[in-house]
């Protein structure tokens, strides 16, 4: 099985990270191929904590080449201080490989998504601040910078000028900013060129090349299917693909060679930022779920939005990437709760939905018809088999798998690299 894609079922922070580490040393190649370091995972490792916001997990696995797709979009700083610090760490990152046509996100996106947010007001989107939306859109729009540019100065500056033309415009006249000039962003990108040198490659004939021989590649998938820009709750979305025929697009690699579809889904549903969220919580449940599964944001350290699980989402995921498993994740935090409630359809203004509605305003208004089941309160973190799981952990995972359309693969019991029950091995 070598070409492997992880993606987040609901609205991110499922937990993408615990899945790749379970594949660890079985992957030979890494690729991120969407977003940028607006992403955020925890990978824990014995007494190791780690968040990486842009580097793709694999970094931390001995013997992966790690990967930036041309999907990503690049902070460049912030690259490098990543680097740094997992090299202070005494961790190897040179094997790194980043996409000649990867994205650069550089000041004026940053500046542009602060003070985007800022002019919407109510409406506002609740972004990370990265300028992650600002440089895809640049992408779109055909002036965009991409990381090969940083190797010709002379076709660099024309790149940059054309983009400021445009830019500029926006700051100055429509929001009351000072004009960012051609040459601070030349300073910052060219002080970047020749350590990036060395990395920077055409990553989509590297990975097609190690499929060929055979070797395995984990494609892994920022945000999460709900975020799609396409498949997502639009405009509340990010702006990238991060479903699974992204894997593709964001990687140079083609869709056939794509063998296994993996969908991280947590055992409750959290979300950041604005956007409808049918099941979410505003009383003492949601804080036990946002205390107890630690739900404040690895990139802005945001509370999370809480709420129960929601089995037409991940019925919905399933469908949009073609999921073949589905690792379910903290499954622990639910323990201790006499009762849990399950989303298995909408009401939509009196009509009953049991898939998640096309429309955004039906979304807006649905209202979740809930099936209660019965709680557990043993301690599952340290169960390995499914079947030393309490009856009613059981229950509450069977009637998941049958409501989402995938089985459940691999379920997370805690927090620890080896807290998982693998029913069905990622790999085979
Ligand atoms: P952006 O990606 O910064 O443009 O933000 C767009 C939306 O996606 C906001 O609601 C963010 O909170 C959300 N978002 C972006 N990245 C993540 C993530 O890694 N986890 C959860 N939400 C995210």
């Amino acid at each position: 099985m070598p070409g492997i894609v992880i993606v987040g079922v609901q609205w991110g922070d499922e937990g993408k990270g615990k899945a790749t580490d379970l594949l660890g040393s079985r992957i030979d190649w890494v690729v991120k191929f969407n977003g940028g370091n607006n992403a955020g995972h925890t990978v824990v490792i014995g007494d190791e904590k780690y968040a990486l916001h842009l580097l793709p997990s694999g970094i931390l696995t001995p013997g992966v080449t790690p990967v930036i797709g041309n999907g990503v979009v690049v902070d460049i700083e912030v690259l490098f201080h990543e680097i740094e610090a997992l090299n202070a760490r005494g961790l190897d990152t040179s094997k790194l490989k980043i996409s000649a046509n990867a994205h650069v996100i550089t000041q004026y996106h940053r500046t542009i998504d602060k003070v985007t947010e800022r002019f919407l007001g109510k409406r506002m989107i609740g972004t990370t601040g990265r300028g992650i939306g600002p440089a895809y859109a640049d992408k779109i729009n055909r002036v965009g910078i991409r990381m090969q540019d940083l190797f010709d100065e002379n076709i660099l500056r024309q790149k940059v000028e054309g983009a400021l033309d445009q830019r500029n415009h926006l700051l100055v006249k429509v929001f009351n900013r000072r004009a960012i000039t051609v040459d601070e962003i030349m300073t910052e990108l060219l002080s970047y060129a020749d350590r990036l040198r060395p990395m920077v490659a055409d990553t989509g004939l590297l990975l097609s090349e190690a499929l060929d021989r055979g070797e395995t590649v984990l494609f892994e998938g920022g945000q999460a299917t709900m975020l799609d820009i396409d498949h997502g709750t639009y405009p509340f979305v990010t702006s990238s693909s991060a479903t699974s025929g992204g894997a593709a697009i964001g990687s140079g690699v083609a869709p056939n060679k794509l063998d296994r579809i993996v969908g991280i889904v947590k055992a409750y549903t959290t979300r950041v930022g604005s956007g409808p969220f049918p099941t979410e919580l505003f009383d003492a449940s949601g804080e036990f779920l946002r205390s107890r599964g630690f739900e404040f944001g690895t990139t802005t350290g945001r509370p999370r939005r809480v709420g129960w699980y929601d089995a037409p989402i991940t019925r919905y995921a399933t469908r949009i990437n073609g999921l073949t498993d589905l690792v379910l994740t903290k499954l622990d935090i639910l323990t201790g709760l006499k009762t849990i409630p399950v989303c298995v359809a909408y009401d939509v203004d009196g009509v009953r939905f049991e898939e998640v509605p096309v429309n955004q305003t039906d979304f807006h208004h649905a209202v979740p018809i809930y099936e209660e089941f019965h709680g557990w309160s043993e301690d599952i973190s340290g169960v390995r088999r499914f079947e030393d799981l309490p009856i009613r952990a059981q229950e509450y995972v069977l009637a998941l798998e049958a409501m989402s359309g995938t089985r459940i693969s691999v379920i997370g019991v805690g927090a620890d690299r080896e807290a998982v029950i693998v029913r069905h091995d990622l790999t085979d």
